[in-house]
């Protein structure tokens, strides 16, 4: 490659801005400025990356995949070999635990399942610590250090918590997480406090923590890793790319994710709208977002939505009414007010995608059904499954068409869950009307409980037998 295009790619990703999303303010920022929603509005911020650059680089794709068979540290990462459309120079201090570069796979009972004839699913679990957040730490801890912060925060349900903590460990960052206490699975706990983070254990609901991180935001040496923060999503939209490139550049009809703070949708949507924007592809998937029927309020707006304000091009509703005491046990996405909303809603509006909501039961069935392909993944990425079956049924997805679930966290992040879901003793504290809580038993339509067996040949023989 000559030196003038590599210098236009380089220069694509300095010459990025911060600019705030709502087109009657569009106010734009420089990149090193230490902000998180926009100052002269309080609207969401995104990156925008001098696109037009790299539309005269020739290989792009080519150059991205080449990258993957290199050892070099950034090459080797899935998110940096994406570099020409990240906002950094190439001298940039990476903070990389080599994430990304996840499997796609195919995945026949769940498509049964689903009511379709194949699915695929992307396993954003297989990375470094079990869950997709590392895609969007390694962007974000590197800013940090750009920026010269001494310590790093988030707000957490388990996964941001346990990926920024061993980011910030392999960057020598001072790291607090603050976490809803009691409700967090251990193993997520227990990864926070490996890497050696402040781990604080909050009074309060996962909300509670988040507003928490906003009163933080004015402090200069702290610096905020949620994905209200842009270059968290910078590095999570390269799962659009790494898809793309998985499928040979045939773009998916449907691309499906839980929701839950909204900035992996949010990420997906900006991904797939730049690939388009560049001319890498002639059209986007639709985007859906699925939540767990207790924690929905993303969801719940959508439904309430007018014809008109539903396209391509809608103003975006001012407001989200939260939910106060969100529940499911998908820890993971028990969040009442997700920061990202407005950029999640518009990402599904573009695409013409939906948004919907999942039972506990579904939820468990799905995420058993996915394990039954080889495939485990923490309750919160199974509402996808549970969630195509039901726009499938809907026809909102129809059998033949190409669909890819994201699944977003790894099985072990969560083992107790699976256990008692095998066991027959899952069960939910929902809400009544009252306002009291119920507990509702949850059935293991796939169950799969250990049995005790005798230690003897004849009796394995038996088991086997019994069990065909
Ligand atoms: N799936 C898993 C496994 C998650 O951990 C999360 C979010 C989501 C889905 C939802 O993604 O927030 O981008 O819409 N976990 C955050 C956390 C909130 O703190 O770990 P989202």
């Amino acid at each position: 490659m000559s030196d003038a295009i590599a210098k236009t790619a380089q220069k694509a990703g300095t010459t990025a801005v911060q600019r705030c999303i709502l087109p009657a303010c569009a106010a734009q920022f420089g990149i090193r400025e230490q902000i998180y929603v926009c100052p002269r509005c309080g609207g969401p911020l995104e990156i925008e990356i001098p696109l037009e650059l790299l539309k005269s680089v020739p290989d792009l794709r080519e150059r991205w995949q080449a990258r993957a068979a290199s050892h070099a540290p950034r090459d080797r990462s899935g998110v940096w070999r994406f570099r020409e459309t990240l906002p950094f120079d190439t001298d940039a201090p990476v903070v990389t635990l080599f994430e990304g570069n996840t499997p796609l796979y195919d995945a026949p009972r769940s498509a049964k399942y689903a009511g379709l004839t194949a699915l695929r699913l992307k396993h954003q679990g297989c990375n470094p610590t079990a869950s997709f957040k590392d895609t969007g730490m390694t962007t974000a801890v590197t800013q940090a250090k750009l920026l010269g912060a001494r310590t790093v925060v988030c707000a957490s349900t388990g996964n941001t918590a346990a990926s920024l903590a061993a980011y910030a460990a392999r960057a020598e960052l001072q790291c607090a997480i603050l976490l809803p206490q009691g409700q967090i699975s251990p193993a997520k706990l227990a990864q926070s406090m490996d890497y050696g983070a402040i781990v604080c254990e909050i009074a309060g609901n996962f909300d509670d923590c988040m507003r928490l991180i906003s009163e933080l935001s004015d402090v200069p040496s702290i610096y905020i890793a949620n994905s209200i923060n842009p270059f968290r999503i910078e590095g999570q939209k390269t799962v659009a790319f790494e898809l793309l490139e998985q499928c040979g550049w045939r773009v998916p009809d449907h691309v499906v994710v839980p929701g839950g703070n909204m900035g992996n949708s949010s990420a997906l949507g900006k991904g797939f709208d730049e690939m388009l924007r560049l001319g890498l592809i002639d059209r986007l998937p639709k985007i859906s977002v699925i939540q767990a029927e207790g924690s929905a309020p993303l969801a719940r707006l959508f439904a309430g939505l007018k014809p008109s304000q539903i396209s391509a091009d809608a103003a975006l509703p001012d407001e989200i009414a939260p939910i106060a005491n969100p529940r499911t046990l998908a820890t993971a996405i028990r969040i009442g007010a997700p920061v990202s909303w407005k950029k999640a809603l518009r990402a599904v509006l573009r695409t013409h995608g939906s948004i919907i909501t999942v039972t506990e039961q579904e939820i468990a069935d799905a995420k058993a059904i996915i394990g039954r392909d080889g495939i485990g993944c923490e309750p919160a990425s199974a509402t996808t499954v549970a969630g195509i079956r039901k726009l499938t049924a809907a026809n909102k997805i129809r059998a033949g068409e190409s669909v890819v679930a994201v699944l977003t966290g790894n099985v072990l992040k969560d083992p107790d869950y699976a256990s008692n879901y095998h066991r027959g003793t899952l069960s939910f504290e929902s809400a009544t009307a009252e306002g009291t809580a119920k507990t509702v038993p949850i059935s293991g339509a796939f169950r799969n409980a250990p049995e005790k067996v005798a230690a003897n040949k004849g009796a394995i023989l038996k088991s086997l037998e019994t069990r065909r």
